[in-house]
């Protein structure tokens, strides 16, 4: 998981001769663990097919402002607010003298009126129109109202002669759109404990009683967290998954191993989000392997584990404090109670019975619950789950400061 793990970029495509290195960047942004989503210029799309992009980003490709179908009348806000950041690569004079002067005559355009993070414009362009007295007014307007503009470069152009207009080298645009996304985020400053993961209660050496939680929730949040600018640490139990890679992780086993960690290392957290699968049972563990005829299967004595929740909940001070419940029936009820009982200030239940949202799926959907409302999250994927806690999250944080 990389320097970009969990980041909404909106990548915005024209009709330059460079439209085929968007295709590269947009693959370098993936890579370093980026959600990418393109919007591009019909004439863009003239030059490459929005085919390549939807395969290599697996996302669709947005382009017409009046298709006969769409699931979203209000396609355009919806990507502008999805946007963490938006960055146009590359960026012909025709876009940029619409973007300087307000038009908003196709759905890139018009995005770009309605964004509210930071925009990157990136432009490419043959060097007489680069130098063009009205787009270099159009640069500086942009520039005074706090686009960020990459490049142009200096070097070989399409059309056979050699100049400044180039596309600025994708190492740079990346670097950019990395330094501008790791500013100081919403939850900068903050100290978040994360548990993930399930535990293991082993009954000989070589058999444990164990559950099917990949971590994956849990890591989402750390990941996002982090990119956010939160100081992360993460407890996990064992699972296939790769942590993300630049949180502090702490691995653990046993149910036991889970409640040390994270209770020595709750003292100085902002938050606490318990999204580990936690065996509520333990035993003692028998030395060797017990035979498959023998009689100490029946003699297994479980005990309950110590209540890490509840444990939090008594020492909470003025920290917050998130826990997830699974129930089949009562959600709403029980999760409520759950949250009470044990002194929450959120929870998220799930019904593993419903499609789409059993443990370990890529996929959740539930309700999200704090004392003051409940809000009904439909089927979506665990980042963008991740983020709507968080964003939640940050909200609170907000009014309590
Ligand atoms: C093959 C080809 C390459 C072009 N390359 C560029 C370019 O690098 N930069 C530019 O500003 N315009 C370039 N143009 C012109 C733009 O495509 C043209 O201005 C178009 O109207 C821009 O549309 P858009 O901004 O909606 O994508 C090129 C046109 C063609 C046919």
């Amino acid at each position: 998981m990389g320097i970009l793990y969990g980041r909404h970029i909106l990548l915005g495509v024209t009709a330059s001769v460079a439209a085929y290195k968007s295709c590269e960047l947009a693959r370098m942004l993936i890579k370093a663990g980026a959600v990418v989503r393109v919007v591009m210029t019909e004439h863009a799309a003239e030059l490459v097919r929005p085919l390549l992009f939807e395969t290599l980003t697996g996302n669709k490709v947005f382009m017409e402002m009046f298709p006969e179908m769409r699931d979203d009348p209000m396609e355009h806000i919806g990507l502008a607010d999805w946007a963490d950041l938006f960055l146009i690569a590359p960026a012909t004079a025709n876009f940029i003298g619409k973007a300087a002067s307000g038009v908003a005559d196709d759905l890139i355009s018009t995005t770009f009126l309605t964004v509210d993070s930071p925009v990157i414009i990136a432009p490419a362009m043959n060097s007489r129109m680069w130098q063009d007295p009205s787009v270099q007014a159009n640069i500086e307007l942009l520039q005074e109202r706090g686009v960020g503009i990459i490049g142009p470069g200096t070097g070989e152009l399409a059309c056979g002669t050699s100049g400044e207009g180039r596309l600025a080298n994708l190492d740079t645009i990346f670097d950019a759109v990395v330094g501008i996304l790791n500013k100081p985020g919403p939850l900068s400053g903050r100290k978040i404990l994360i548990s993930a993961g399930p535990t293991r209660e082993f009954i000989d050496e070589v058999r444990f009683i164990s559950n099917p939680s990949t971590g994956r929730m849990g890591f989402m949040l750390a990941g996002i967290a982090s990119s956010w600018g939160a100081e992360v640490v993460l407890v996990h139990g064992p699972t296939h998954i790769e942590p993300p890679g630049f949180v502090r992780s702490i691995e653990v086993i046993s149910a036991e191993e889970m409640a040390t960690a994270v209770l020595n290392n709750a003292p100085d957290a902002d938050i606490i989000i318990m999204a580990a699968a936690v065996s509520d049972w333990t035993l003692p563990r028998i030395d060797g392997k017990i035979k498959k005829k023998g009689r100490d299967f029946q003699k297994l004595e479980l005990r309950p584990t110590k209540d890490i929740l509840a444990e939090l909940g008594k020492q909470k001070g003025t920290k917050i404090l998130v826990g997830f419940a699974v129930e089949t029936e009562n959600m709403i009820e029980n999760a409520r109670e759950k949250m009470n009982r044990k002194n929450l200030d959120m929870i998220f239940v799930n019904n593993p019975r419903e499609a789409g949202t059993t443990f370990g799926a890529a996929t959740n959907a539930g309700y999200l619950i704090t004392s003051r409302e409940e809000r009904k999250i439909p089927l979506m994927d665990k980042g963008e789950l991740a983020r709507i806690i968080l964003k939640r999250l940050v909200d609170i944080l907000s009014k309590t400061d």
